[in-house]
């Protein structure tokens, strides 16, 4: 059998291993982007990825089968487990709601799941440890510090050998990194959403420079969009998670295409793709960024690992930052991200997916389902159709996230497309009711909300670190 050859390596966190400067993201051989593969095809792409030294694995215990696919291709290969740096995740719980109508994202980082989702990872992956373990999603009612203790008992009794987060704030990573060094982050990071280096994103590049964590670029070719392959709406079949994502609707994509074309251009300069220059574009920001692009197809894998033969010049460098500034990328990002756990003005704020549904946030409203007692939602949210630019509201009984700076900007949107959207709260706000239903739960809710965000729009800094 051949040994997997050497990619060029960078370093985990402050002391951790050296790992391969691109990484495989294992989500899309198991889930959110449409039909996956049978098992034999995906083992095909799993050889394929470890003999060219492709050996830097990221899953999660939410990406579908992909950790018992995993786990059977250990039992197929056992001597390669010590090959494959290999991370999953917790703390996510993601349900699919029926028809392809979206998702149920709920967040659970309390310490008594995280051992109970350890060992169900390690069991699905038949590996006795993990290289790389982090906490996907955090929620405000556990605090970090909580997570982190239990986190740092695995990594004392061997189970993980390194602790990440994904989808944080600077100032979680600042109070977790009190407990233990961290050694990564996981973020959205690619040319066309830049949070992660400004205050969008909790400035959390320069936190992580100054203490030495790796961040792990997710989604770095854009959810495909920067390959190129990606034009229309259509270009998505059925399944396919991102025909929910704002910034893959049509009028967005259509918007947003120019800046793909530019990347077309500099790559036909350098005889590369566009998709390689995204790559080698994020690489050449810091030493310690490691994207993850996600493929089904072994030519795409072969082709994102040959990125790390693109060499840009700082001139092209600049020249690409320059598109990316001129293009003005419309459209939220969607799934969550680094806004994820922002301290926000409201108690808690639900961030949910739904195909009809382009935002919604919703308000808990704690207690008022018991004093009801009538067992109806204890949360309403606001949102906007994305076809028809109408406002919608309703109520939801499912866990909740906090999602304020997405709720905040899109509801920034709404009222700048309906003048009247005030006057809508308004009535919603005094009829509340959950589908046909009157729900008291709700009175005031709607209200309550917009009234709290725009107090976060007016330039509250509250949430935003
Ligand atoms: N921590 C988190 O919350 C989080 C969230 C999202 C993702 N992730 C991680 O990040 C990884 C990557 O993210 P992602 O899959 O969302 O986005 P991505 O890597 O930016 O893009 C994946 C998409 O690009 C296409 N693609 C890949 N290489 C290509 C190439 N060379 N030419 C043309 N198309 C290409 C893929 O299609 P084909 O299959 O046809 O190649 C797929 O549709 C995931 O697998 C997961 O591990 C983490």
């Amino acid at each position: 059998m051949t040994p997997p050859n050497n990619l060029p390596t960078r370093k985990l966190g402050r002391d951790g291993p050296a790992v391969p400067s691109i990484g495989l993201g294992l989500m899309s051989l198991s889930a959110a982007y449409g039909a996956v593969g049978s098992d034999e095809e995906r083992f095909k792409l799993l050889d394929r990825a470890w003999e060219i030294g492709c050996t830097n694995w990221d899953t999660s215990d939410q990406y579908g089968d992909s950790e018992d696919l995993l786990g059977k291709w250990f039992k197929l290969h056992p001597e390669r487990r010590a090959d494959i740096f290999l991370a999953s995740k917790f703390g996510l719980k993601v349900r699919r709601k029926p028809n392809d109508s979206g998702y149920d994202i709920g967040v659970d980082n309390s310490p008594e799941y995280a051992r109970v989702a350890i060992e169900r990872s390690l069991k699905r992956l038949g590996v006795d440890y993990l290289d790389l373990y982090y906490v996907h999603r955090l929620d405000s009612s556990v605090p970090v510090e909580k997570t982190i203790e239990v986190l740092a008992e695995f990594k004392r009794d061997g189970r993980i050998k390194a602790i990440g987060l994904s989808g944080c704030t600077s100032r979680s990573l600042r109070r977790a990194y009190k407990v233990t060094p961290i050694d990564a982050v996981q973020m959205e990071y690619s040319p066309w959403v830049l949070d992660i280096e400004n205050d969008v994103g909790t400035n959390m590049l320069s936190a992580c420079q100054e203490l030495g964590v790796t961040v792990f670029a997710y989604s770095p070719l854009g959810r495909g969009f920067l390959t190129g392959k990606y034009r229309t709406t259509s270009d998505f079949g059925p399944g396919d998670s991102r025909n929910l994502l704002p910034r893959f609707q049509e009028e967005n994509m259509a918007h947003n295409l120019p800046l793909v074309d530019r990347f077309h251009a500099i790559a036909g300069r350098k005889g590369c793709t566009p998709g390689q220059v995204a790559l080698a574009w994020l690489l050449a920001q810091s030493e310690n960024i490691i994207p993850i692009p996600g493929t089904k197809k072994i030519s795409n894998l072969e082709e994102n690992v040959a990125a790390l033969n693109i060499d840009l010049s700082t001139a092209e460098v600049r020249e690409l930052r320059d598109a990316i500034n001129a293009c003005n990328i419309v459209g939220e990002r969607g799934l969550p991200g680094p806004l994820l756990e922002q301290k926000a003005l409201l108690k808690s704020i639900t961030y949910v997916l739904l195909s009809e549904t382009w935002l919604i946030g919703s308000l808990v409203d704690e207690g008022a389902a018991e004093q009801q007692g009538t067992g109806w939602p204890q949360q309403c949210y606001v949102g906007m159709a994305p076809t028809t630019g109408a406002p919608v509201s309703g109520g939801l009984s499912q866990e909740t996230e906090v999602f304020s700076g997405v709720l905040c900007r899109s509801w920034s949107v709404l009222k700048a497309q309906r003048p009247n959207a005030n006057a809508w709260v308004e009535s919603e706000a005094t009829s509340g009711r959950y589908g046909d239903k009157p729900c008291q739960s709700m009175r005031g809710g709607v209200k309550h909300v917009v009234s709290c965000i725009e107090g976060h729009d007016n330039g509250s800094q509250d949430g935003r670190d």
